[in-house]
C-alpha cells in the first residue's frame, strides 16, 4: 500500500485525492491525527488509520503493509518537528516500506536563518541514515505563503516587510501532482532538484501584481527586521512566529528560495502555475 500522512492537511489531501485517479483505492492508506476528518476518503475506499508522529506507538498500525510512505512534514519547527519526522521514518522502515518519500523544501539547509530549513536538513540526514531508498521532494515556496505574507497590504495598500530576495513561488496543486508521480513510478531518488514554479518574484513584484489584479495601488515599503518583528508582536503574533518570519526574509535575501528549476514542469509535462494566476484566483471574489 501507498501510505500518505498529513492527509487532513492541504498538501496531503490533494495527494490522496489525486492518487485515487491513478491507483486502486484499496492500495492507498492515509495516516491522520483525526480519523473522523478523513471519513470522505474512507467512503471512497481508502484505508484511514490514526497516526501521530508525536505518539509513535500509533504508527505501526497506521503504516501496516506499507510499500511506500509519503511523510508530509509537520507544521511545527525545531527538535519536536525533527523528532516526529524521525519517528515516522523509523516506523516506515519497520513496516517494510521499499521507499520513503518526504516533503522537504528547496531551501533546506542546516545553517539557514529560516527555522524550518535546518529541520528539513536534519530530516534528510535521518532519511539517509535509514538505509531505505528515499526521495526528498525539495518543494518550492508555497504560493499560498506569499498570499499570507502580503494579506494585510490588501487592506492597507502598503506592503511593509523587510528587504527580501526573489522567490520561486510554487502552487500546492503542482507539488501534489509531482508527489503522486513520484509515488507511482516516476523515479526521483535521493534529494530532488528544487521543485519550483515558473519564475522568481520578489515583494516589489508581488506589490505590482496585486495592484494589477485588485485594481488598487499597493506600495512596497522596506522596513527593518526589528521594526517588522515589533509590528508583528504588537499585532498579537507570538515572538516565536515573529522570529520565524524575520528569518524567512533573511533567507530570502540570501537567495535561498531562488532560482527557478525546470524539473517540476518537466515532470508534470506542462507549465507550472504562475504566481499572478494563483493570486488572481485567490484574491478575486468568484462571480
Ligand atoms: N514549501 C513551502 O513553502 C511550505 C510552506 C509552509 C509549510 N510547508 C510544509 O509543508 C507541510 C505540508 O503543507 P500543507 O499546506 O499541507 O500544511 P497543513 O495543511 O498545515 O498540513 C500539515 C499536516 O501535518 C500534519 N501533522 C502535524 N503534526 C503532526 C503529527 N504530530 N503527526 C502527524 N501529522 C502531523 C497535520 O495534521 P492535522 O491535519 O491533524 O493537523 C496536517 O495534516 C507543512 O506541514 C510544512 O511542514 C512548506
Amino acid at each position: 500500500m501507498i501510505i500518505v500522512t498529513g492527509a487532513n492537511g492541504q498538501l496531503g489531501r490533494m495527494v490522496a485525492e489525486r492518487l485515487l485517479k491513478r491507483v486502486p483505492a484499496g492500495e492507498i492508506g492515509v495516516s491522520v491525527r483525526e480519523v473522523e476528518a478523513a471519513r470522505d476518503l474512507e467512503a471512497q475506499g481508502i484505508r484511514v488509520r490514526r497516526g501521530d508522529f508525536d505518539d509513535p506507538e500509533t504508527l505501526p498500525h497506521a503504516f501496516e503493509c506499507a510499500s511506500q510512505v509519503l511523510i508530509v512534514s509537520t507544521g511545527t519547527t525545531g527538535e519536536a518537528a525533527v523528532r516526529g519526522h524521525r519517528a515516522a521514518i523509523d516506523a516506515a522502515a519497520a513496516a517494510g516500506a521499499k521507499r520513503i518519500l518526504y516533503t522537504s523544501h528547496m531551501g533546506a539547509n542546516p545553517s539557514s536563518p529560516f527555522h524550518p530549513m535546518p529541520d528539513h536538513a536534519a530530516t534528510e540526514e535521518a532519511l539517509r541514515r535509514s538505509g531505505v531508498p528515499f526521495t526528498s521532494l525539495r518543494n518550492g515556496f508555497y504560493a499560498s505563503s506569499a498570499l499570507e505574507l502580503v494579506r494585510a497590504s490588501l487592506e492597507t495598500g502598503v506592503l511593509a516587510v523587510p528587504e527580501d530576495g526573489p522567490v520561486a513561488w510554487t502552487a500546492h496543486a503542482d507539488l501534489a501532482d509531482a508527489a503522486v508521480l513520484a509515488l507511482t513510478g516516476e523515479v526521483l531518488d535521493g534529494l530532488s532538484p528544487a521543485l519550483t514554479g515558473p519564475e522568481v518574484i520578489d515583494m516589489a513584484g508581488i506589490a505590482k501584481i496585486l495592484t494589477r489584479v485588485t485594481g488598487r495601488p499597493i506600495r512596497r515599503v522596506v522596513v527593518s527586521d526589528g521594526d517588522y518583528r515589533a509590528q508583528l508582536v504588537t499585532h498579537g503574533a507570538p515572538e516565536s512566529a515573529a522570529d520565524l518570519l524575520v528569518g524567512l526574509f533573511a533567507a530570502s535575501r540570501r537567495g535561498d528560495f531562488a532560482p527557478v528549476d525546470p524539473t517540476l514542469a518537466d515532470l508534470l509535462g506542462r507549465p507550472t502555475v504562475c504566481l499572478e494566476d494563483y493570486l488572481k484566483s485567490a484574491v478575486t471574489p468568484p462571480r
